[in-house]
């Protein structure tokens, strides 16, 4: 089978070497990919965005499934495009339906699906501009510290998290009013849950589904989790409080409910759906859905995985995945990402990558890399992730961050205590 990945960070290069194992492929295009994802596949330079392009693409070269790695194409429809168009609709989309993305597209769309389905979550409202002094009384009605939630898409951006009354106000003012353009609209006032995160992933056909290996990953820039959010500096699996017992109030308070949920509100799924879940006094409780793979959760996740992920691809697009049983690597894996010095501010791009070829006990997959003059450079704020099995945390670790030591390009960072807090 030939299959085509979208998109073109570190998760598309851990699902690129994925896909890359199984028996089942003939060929994998990666658009637009990266110079990791070339290593296993074929890189096309198409945009993950331009649906004509990529169909058009598809149609030329045979390809019968369609991989989606980034949220972008997911909620811009790219599944009922394909759906829609009679040359193309028998092509596998991996992914959820516009209708569906909208669990990550807005907030308000997921806090309103979680209340209709009884999913455990944060006491909400949502509030556009002429309802200011309204959301001005329910902010008074909070505790500190106030999350505000702009309802649309933002890259990652647009929660806040504010410590004070004034503060939060004059934040809610500025969203109101466009600090994120559109996607701020409307924005999502919420109770602040106190606890340590945890993302569950699972892959469904729209009425089963299988769970994953579960993953922690660490978003501030600083050590401590200080400083600003960044895409992800790292990931471990498995999380050693996600044990069977917390797991099982996720499967029965959170992924059924969630899933049932979807199936009765005619909302069609095919595809990964991403829990970004809260542990508060052992009670699991959802922070976001997200409508594809986390990232720099991915790159732990996959090394994990040990089924083939094309068989389980196209039980998903069949609608028969039931009764499937996965099975996990027992160790575990780490992700340490090696980022450009100044990120997620500005940061210089196009310094060669040097030492990667030394590695030896680590896997490298490339999050934001070209290849320039024959030589491999930095392209991105996040640009490799190293990733290693260990028999614990503590070896897994020592190896990432050996090798992380050994690649080099001008202003390197990485975190050195990716996993402290576990
Ligand atoms: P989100 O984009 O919804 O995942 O929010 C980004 C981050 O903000 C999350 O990963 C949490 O660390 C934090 N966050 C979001 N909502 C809450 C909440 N209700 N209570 C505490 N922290 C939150
Ligand atoms: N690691 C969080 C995300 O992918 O959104």
């Amino acid at each position: 089978m030939k299959i085509l990945l979208l998109g073109s960070g570190g998760r598309e290069h851990a699902l690129a070497w994925k896909i890359a194992q199984s028996t089942k492929v003939e060929k994998l295009f990666i658009a637009p990919g990266n110079a990791g994802t070339a290593a296993v596949g074929e890189n096309v330079p198409l945009s993950a965005s331009d649906f004509d392009a990529i169909a058009e693409f598809v149609l030329e070269n045979g390809v019968s499934m369609v991989v989606v790695g980034p949220e972008d194409p997911l909620v811009k429809g790219i599944y009922d495009y394909f759906k829609n168009d009679e040359r193309l609709s028998n092509v596998a989309v991996i992914g959820p339906s516009r209708d569906a993305a909208q669990l990550e597209g807005s907030k308000n769309f997921a806090k309103e699906f979680m209340q209709r389905h009884n999913i455990p979550t944060a006491a909400y409202r949502s509030f556009n501009a002429a309802q200011i002094e309204e959301a001005y009384a329910f902010l008074e009605s909070l505790k500190a510290p106030y999350v505000l939630k702009a309802d649309g898409l933002c890259a990652g951006k647009g929660v806040l998290i504010v410590p004070t009354l004034d503060e939060a106000k004059m934040q809610l003012k500025d969203m109101l009013s466009g600090m994120f353009g559109n996607a701020s609209a409307t924005v999502v006032i919420e109770e602040f849950l106190d606890g340590i995160e945890c993302s569950v992933f699972v892959l469904t056909d729209g009425k089963d589904y299988v769970i994953l290996p579960e993953a922690k990953d660490y978003k501030r820039i600083g050590e401590g989790n200080t400083g600003l959010n960044t895409g992800g500096m790292g990931s471990i699996s498995p999380v050693p409080f996600a044990d069977a017992t917390w797991m099982k109030k996720v499967e029965e308070r959170i992924i059924q409910p969630t899933v049932n949920g979807l199936s009765a509100d005619g909302l069609l799924y095919k595809g990964f759906i991403f829990f970004g879940l809260i542990n508060v006094d052992g009670e699991p409780k959802v922070i976001e859905y997200n409508v594809r793979m986390g990232d720099p959760e991915t790159e732990s996740v996959m090394l994990r995985l040990k089924d083939d992920i094309v068989e389980l691809f196209e039980k998903v697009d069949a609608g028969t995945l039931a009764g499937t049983n996965i099975t996990f690597d027992e160790r575990t894996a780490v992700c340490v990402m090696l980022v450009s010095g100044g990120y997620p501010g500005d940061y210089g791009k196009g310094y060669e990558i040097t030492g990667t070829e030394s590695v030896q006990e680590s896997i490298l997959f490339h999050a934001g890399t070209a290849v320039k003059d024959g030589k491999v450079v930095t392209a991105g704020g996040r640009v490799i992730a190293v990733c290693s099995y260990g028999k614990d945390r503590a070896e897994a670790l020592e190896k990432s961050f050996r090798s992380a030591n050994t690649i080099d390009f001008e202003k390197k960072y990485f975190r050195g205590d990716i996993g402290f807090d576990l």
